[in-house]
Protein backbone atom coordinates (compact mmCIF):
# COMPACT_ATOMS: atom_id res chain seq x y z
CA UNK A 1 0.00 0.00 0.00
CA UNK A 2 1.41 3.30 -0.88
CA UNK A 3 1.59 6.37 1.94
CA UNK A 4 1.01 9.73 0.83
CA UNK A 5 0.56 12.55 3.50
CA UNK A 6 -2.12 15.29 3.59
CA UNK A 7 -0.77 18.34 4.24
CA UNK A 8 0.63 21.44 2.47
CA UNK A 9 2.87 21.99 5.25
CA UNK A 10 6.03 22.18 3.78
CA UNK A 11 8.26 21.37 6.97
CA UNK A 12 6.13 18.43 7.70
CA UNK A 13 7.12 17.02 4.04
CA UNK A 14 10.29 17.45 4.24
CA UNK A 15 10.15 15.50 7.82
CA UNK A 16 8.13 12.75 6.84
CA UNK A 17 9.74 12.08 3.57
CA UNK A 18 13.05 12.00 5.41
CA UNK A 19 11.82 8.26 6.74
CA UNK A 20 12.07 7.25 3.33
CA UNK A 21 8.25 5.58 3.40
CA UNK A 22 6.56 8.54 1.41
CA UNK A 23 5.62 7.45 -1.60
CA UNK A 24 3.52 11.15 -2.72
CA UNK A 25 1.16 14.46 -1.03
CA UNK A 26 -2.10 15.27 -1.35
CA UNK A 27 -2.99 19.03 -0.68
CA UNK A 28 -6.55 20.62 -1.15
CA UNK A 29 -7.46 24.55 -1.08
CA UNK A 30 -8.36 24.47 2.91
CA UNK A 31 -4.46 22.65 4.17
CA UNK A 32 -3.08 24.94 1.29
CA UNK A 33 -4.74 27.95 3.63
CA UNK A 34 -3.52 26.91 6.73
CA UNK A 35 0.16 26.15 5.44
CA UNK A 36 0.24 30.16 5.17
CA UNK A 37 1.52 29.93 1.56
CA UNK A 38 2.14 33.39 -0.39
CA UNK A 39 2.58 31.20 -3.87
CA UNK A 40 0.26 28.00 -4.05
CA UNK A 41 2.57 27.43 -7.10
CA UNK A 42 5.41 27.61 -6.02
CA UNK A 43 4.76 25.52 -2.64
CA UNK A 44 3.47 22.78 -5.09
CA UNK A 45 6.88 22.85 -6.93
CA UNK A 46 8.87 23.07 -3.51
CA UNK A 47 7.08 19.99 -2.66
CA UNK A 48 7.60 18.33 -6.11
CA UNK A 49 11.33 18.83 -5.27
CA UNK A 50 11.33 17.10 -1.69
CA UNK A 51 8.73 13.97 -2.65
CA UNK A 52 9.25 12.46 -6.29
CA UNK A 53 6.03 10.57 -6.26
CA UNK A 54 2.57 12.10 -6.94
CA UNK A 55 1.95 15.37 -5.82
CA UNK A 56 -1.67 16.31 -5.84
CA UNK A 57 -2.92 19.98 -6.54
CA UNK A 58 -6.15 20.93 -6.67
CA UNK A 59 -7.92 23.55 -9.10
CA UNK A 60 -9.62 26.14 -7.56
CA UNK A 61 -12.43 27.41 -10.39
CA UNK A 62 -15.44 25.17 -10.28
CA UNK A 63 -16.70 25.64 -14.67
CA UNK A 64 -14.84 23.59 -17.38
CA UNK A 65 -13.03 25.97 -19.12
CA UNK A 66 -11.09 27.91 -15.76
CA UNK A 67 -10.49 24.10 -13.92
CA UNK A 68 -9.13 22.85 -17.44
CA UNK A 69 -6.76 25.97 -17.55
CA UNK A 70 -5.86 25.93 -13.85
CA UNK A 71 -4.95 22.06 -14.33
CA UNK A 72 -2.87 22.97 -17.21
CA UNK A 73 -1.08 25.55 -15.44
CA UNK A 74 -0.32 22.98 -12.03
CA UNK A 75 0.39 20.16 -14.74
CA UNK A 76 3.61 22.29 -16.13
CA UNK A 77 4.65 22.88 -12.59
CA UNK A 78 6.49 19.58 -12.41
CA UNK A 79 5.99 16.06 -13.91
CA UNK A 80 5.08 14.80 -10.66
CA UNK A 81 2.42 16.73 -10.07
CA UNK A 82 -1.24 15.02 -10.01
CA UNK A 83 -4.32 17.79 -10.77
CA UNK A 84 -6.98 16.97 -8.24
CA UNK A 85 -10.50 18.08 -9.59
CA UNK A 86 -13.96 17.87 -8.02
CA UNK A 87 -16.39 14.87 -8.87
CA UNK A 88 -18.60 17.04 -10.30
CA UNK A 89 -19.64 17.00 -14.45
CA UNK A 90 -17.03 19.61 -15.17
CA UNK A 91 -14.25 18.42 -12.77
CA UNK A 92 -14.72 15.06 -14.60
CA UNK A 93 -14.79 16.57 -17.95
CA UNK A 94 -11.30 18.40 -17.06
CA UNK A 95 -10.24 14.66 -15.96
CA UNK A 96 -10.90 13.15 -18.98
CA UNK A 97 -9.30 16.06 -21.17
CA UNK A 98 -6.01 15.97 -18.99
CA UNK A 99 -5.40 12.27 -18.36
CA UNK A 100 -6.10 11.71 -22.56
CA UNK A 101 -3.27 14.28 -22.58
CA UNK A 102 -1.35 12.22 -20.14
CA UNK A 103 -1.41 14.30 -17.29
CA UNK A 104 -2.49 12.37 -13.80
CA UNK A 105 -5.74 13.18 -11.93
CA UNK A 106 -7.06 12.66 -8.59
CA UNK A 107 -10.81 12.90 -8.56
CA UNK A 108 -11.61 14.59 -5.16
CA UNK A 109 -14.80 14.97 -3.08
CA UNK A 110 -15.69 10.62 -3.80
CA UNK A 111 -18.76 9.57 -1.70
CA UNK A 112 -20.96 6.94 -3.61
CA UNK A 113 -19.69 3.38 -5.79
CA UNK A 114 -21.32 5.22 -8.55
CA UNK A 115 -19.05 8.40 -8.37
CA UNK A 116 -16.37 6.26 -8.53
CA UNK A 117 -17.14 4.49 -11.23
CA UNK A 118 -17.93 8.00 -13.71
CA UNK A 119 -14.15 8.69 -12.11
CA UNK A 120 -12.31 5.65 -13.51
CA UNK A 121 -14.60 6.30 -16.79
CA UNK A 122 -13.02 9.38 -16.98
CA UNK A 123 -9.69 8.21 -16.73
CA UNK A 124 -8.57 9.44 -13.31
CA UNK A 125 -5.25 8.29 -12.03
CA UNK A 126 -6.54 8.39 -8.53
CA UNK A 127 -9.96 7.98 -7.22
CA UNK A 128 -10.56 9.88 -3.60
CA UNK A 129 -13.69 8.40 -1.31
CA UNK A 130 -13.62 10.22 1.48
CA UNK A 131 -14.37 7.68 4.58
CA UNK A 132 -13.56 10.54 7.61
CA UNK A 133 -16.68 12.84 6.42
CA UNK A 134 -18.72 9.97 5.80
CA UNK A 135 -18.19 8.78 9.45
CA UNK A 136 -18.47 12.06 10.31
CA UNK A 137 -22.25 11.87 9.66
CA UNK A 138 -23.08 8.22 10.88
CA UNK A 139 -22.98 6.58 7.26
CA UNK A 140 -19.66 3.81 7.21
CA UNK A 141 -17.32 5.11 4.87
CA UNK A 142 -14.78 1.85 5.08
CA UNK A 143 -17.80 0.45 3.68
CA UNK A 144 -17.41 2.87 0.34
CA UNK A 145 -13.88 1.30 0.13
CA UNK A 146 -14.34 -1.98 0.04
CA UNK A 147 -17.42 -1.39 -2.72
CA UNK A 148 -15.01 0.61 -5.09
CA UNK A 149 -12.16 -2.11 -4.29
CA UNK A 150 -14.71 -4.38 -5.81
CA UNK A 151 -16.14 -2.86 -7.95
CA UNK A 152 -12.78 -1.75 -9.91
CA UNK A 153 -11.39 -5.49 -8.80
CA UNK A 154 -14.17 -6.74 -11.84
CA UNK A 155 -12.37 -4.58 -14.70
CA UNK A 156 -8.96 -5.71 -15.15
CA UNK A 157 -8.85 -2.69 -17.42
CA UNK A 158 -9.78 0.20 -15.32
CA UNK A 159 -6.38 1.56 -14.26
CA UNK A 160 -7.62 4.27 -11.82
CA UNK A 161 -6.30 3.78 -7.84
CA UNK A 162 -7.94 3.69 -4.77
CA UNK A 163 -6.84 6.58 -2.92
CA UNK A 164 -8.52 6.27 0.58
CA UNK A 165 -8.92 10.05 1.67
CA UNK A 166 -10.29 11.62 4.88
CA UNK A 167 -8.32 9.37 7.25
CA UNK A 168 -8.47 10.10 10.75
CA UNK A 169 -6.89 7.36 12.49
CA UNK A 170 -4.31 4.32 12.13
CA UNK A 171 -7.72 1.74 12.19
CA UNK A 172 -9.03 3.79 8.73
CA UNK A 173 -5.58 2.66 7.44
CA UNK A 174 -5.19 -0.84 8.61
CA UNK A 175 -9.12 -1.48 7.03
CA UNK A 176 -8.46 0.19 4.12
CA UNK A 177 -5.05 -1.90 3.37
CA UNK A 178 -7.09 -5.01 4.60
CA UNK A 179 -9.37 -4.84 1.21
CA UNK A 180 -6.60 -3.70 -0.65
CA UNK A 181 -6.79 0.14 -1.52
CA UNK A 182 -4.62 1.17 -3.52
CA UNK A 183 -3.17 4.22 -1.51
CA UNK A 184 -4.19 5.78 1.49
CA UNK A 185 -3.57 9.82 2.02
CA UNK A 186 -2.75 10.51 6.14
CA UNK A 187 -2.61 13.20 8.03
CA UNK A 188 1.47 13.79 9.48
CA UNK A 189 0.06 13.43 13.31
CA UNK A 190 -2.05 9.98 11.73
CA UNK A 191 1.75 8.86 10.23
CA UNK A 192 3.18 9.21 13.56
CA UNK A 193 0.60 7.24 15.24
CA UNK A 194 1.06 4.63 13.38
CA UNK A 195 4.56 3.66 14.77
CA UNK A 196 3.02 3.61 18.23
CA UNK A 197 2.36 0.74 20.65
CA UNK A 198 2.66 0.67 24.38
CA UNK A 199 4.18 -2.56 24.66
CA UNK A 200 6.83 -1.21 22.21
CA UNK A 201 8.14 1.17 24.31
CA UNK A 202 7.71 -0.97 27.37
CA UNK A 203 9.82 -3.81 25.92
CA UNK A 204 12.52 -1.36 24.42
CA UNK A 205 12.66 0.52 27.91
CA UNK A 206 13.49 -3.09 29.34
CA UNK A 207 15.91 -3.64 26.79
CA UNK A 208 18.20 -0.96 26.81
CA UNK A 209 18.15 -0.96 30.76
CA UNK A 210 19.17 -4.69 30.38
CA UNK A 211 22.12 -3.78 27.73
CA UNK A 212 23.66 -1.19 29.99
CA UNK A 213 23.50 -3.99 32.99
CA UNK A 214 25.94 -5.87 30.83
CA UNK A 215 28.42 -2.96 30.17
CA UNK A 216 29.24 -3.61 26.46
CA UNK A 217 29.24 -1.21 23.56
CA UNK A 218 28.79 -3.08 20.34
CA UNK A 219 30.48 0.05 18.48
CA UNK A 220 33.67 -0.25 20.87
CA UNK A 221 33.77 -4.04 20.07
CA UNK A 222 37.26 -5.69 18.45
C1 LIG B 1 -7.90 14.35 0.37
O1 LIG B 1 -7.23 14.51 -0.62
C2 LIG B 1 -8.31 15.43 1.25
O2 LIG B 1 -7.33 16.43 1.19
C3 LIG B 1 -8.42 15.04 2.69
O3 LIG B 1 -8.13 13.68 2.90
C4 LIG B 1 -9.65 15.51 3.37
O4 LIG B 1 -9.60 15.15 4.72
P1 LIG B 1 -10.54 15.82 5.83
O5 LIG B 1 -11.91 15.27 5.66
O6 LIG B 1 -9.93 15.40 7.13
O7 LIG B 1 -10.50 17.31 5.59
Amino acid sequence: MKFFVDTADLNEIKDLASTGLLDGVTTNPSLVAQSGAKSFIDLIGQICEVVPGPVSAEVAATDYATMLKEGQRLAKIAKNVAVKVPLTPDGLKVCKALSDDGTMVNVTLCFSPAQAILAAKAGATFISPFVGRLDDISTDGMQLIRDIVQIYRQYPLIKTEVLVASVRHPLHLVEAAKVGAHVATIPPKVIRQLYAHPLTDKGLAAFVADWAKTGQSILDAA
